[in-house]
């Protein structure tokens, strides 16, 4: 099926164009949440998210590698030693079976915390793979191909803020791709929280899929998914930054709910997690406008304006906070 969608969308045979090619894309944060797939193998959502790119990313460099039986990736400078999922994607992309790939990748945040770092290495793997064979694809074709890897991965191949709509093409998907909005708001920040960095303890594939089948929210998710979406799409085309953030933190711990419902429950927080949830709570209580969200992992992202960066580098100051920026949509990336 992967194979047929390849055959619509690049229609040249696969040779290198390049001896090697480079790419960034940046890590997005999903600020209206994709959590669970109508289809697996294409990961096609059940519904609509939007997101917000950061300045930190991964950049990844493809070239060919001699060795004659295995792909050679790099992570971090450090020799990936299981990489089957990452292999099974290459294999689309191929130009003979005895071919095999060198991808060296640099993420700029921690891999597989809950940080997006796959969104962004998926990304940037499909960009630099665009110059390595010449096929000069625009974005909803290089998002298609993206969300092949990872499903939010498609929505990182663009800048600033990014819709990813659904689709209604269960067979191939090839309306289910992300798209820049026309809006800039760099004022609007994202402050990682990191409170831990080590691997997450289930990846989101089975956690989704285990939601879908045992939680008996998922249904409710689902139905209130697409209203929390274009109600986020509209409160960022407005710039209203209470009503943004009330959304974004109601969807993250709706998701949360239908992770914890799910049976055996799903449970990302830790204390640290509840914790800074109780805090940023306080300060809004106190009157500082901050809210929260949260992915598959136990490290909170918060939202806020620049006007209130200090204050919150402050209320945050035993904690190591990475305050990202997010970059106009028309920076292009390929
Ligand atoms: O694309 P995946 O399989 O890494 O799943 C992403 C899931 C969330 O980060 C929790 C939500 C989202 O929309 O990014």
């Amino acid at each position: 099926m992967a194979l047929e969608i390849l055959k619509k969308i690049i229609k040249k045979a696969y040779e290198p164009v390049l001896a090697e090619a480079e790419a960034f894309a940046p890590v997005n944060i999903a600020l209206s949440k994709y959590w669970g797939k109508r289809q697996a193998t294409l990961n096609l959502p059940y519904n609509s998210s939007v997101s917000m790119s950061l300045d930190l990313g991964a950049k990844t460099k493809v070239s060919a590698t001699s060795a004659t039986s295995a792909d050679l990736i790099i992570i971090n400078n450090k020799v990936l030693e299981k990489h089957q999922k990452i292999s099974q994607f290459l294999d689309l992309f191929r130009p003979h079976a005895d071919f095999y790939f060198k991808i060296e990748s640099q993420s700029e945040v921690p891999v597989a915390a809950g940080f997006a770092s796959s969104a962004s290495g998926y990304a940037a793997l499909v960009l630099a793979l665009n110059r390595f064979f010449g096929w000069h694809l625009e974005g909803p074709a290089l998002s298609v191909l993206a969300r092949l890897g990872s499903g939010s991965a498609c929505r990182s191949i663009y800048s600033g803020f990014v819709l990813w709509e659904r689709g209604r093409d269960d067979e191939l998907g090839l309306d289910s791709f992300a798209k820049p909005l026309n809006i800039d708001w760099p004022e609007l920040k994202l402050g990682l929280c990191i409170s831990t960095a080590s691997e997450k303890y289930l990846d989101s594939r089975t956690a989704m899929q285990h939601c879908a089948a045992t939680s008996p929210l998922f249904p409710g998710w689902v139905q209130a998914c697409e209203t929390d979406c274009s109600n986020t799409v509209q409160a960022l085309l407005n710039k209203d930054f209470e009503q943004l953030g009330r959304l974004v933190e109601a969807n993250a711990l709706m998701m949360h709910a239908v992770m914890q419902a799910s049976r055996p429950a799903i449970i990302y927080s830790d204390a640290n997690t509840l914790n800074l949830i109780h805090r940023v709570r306080k300060l809004r209580e106190e009157g500082l406008q901050i809210y929260f969200t949260q992915d598959a992992g136990p490290n909170l992202k918060l939202l806020f304006l620049e006007q209130d960066t200090q204050a919150v580098t402050k209320a945050f100051n035993d904690w190591k906070l990475i305050v990202c920026k997010n970059q106009s949509h028309k920076n292009p990336l390929f």
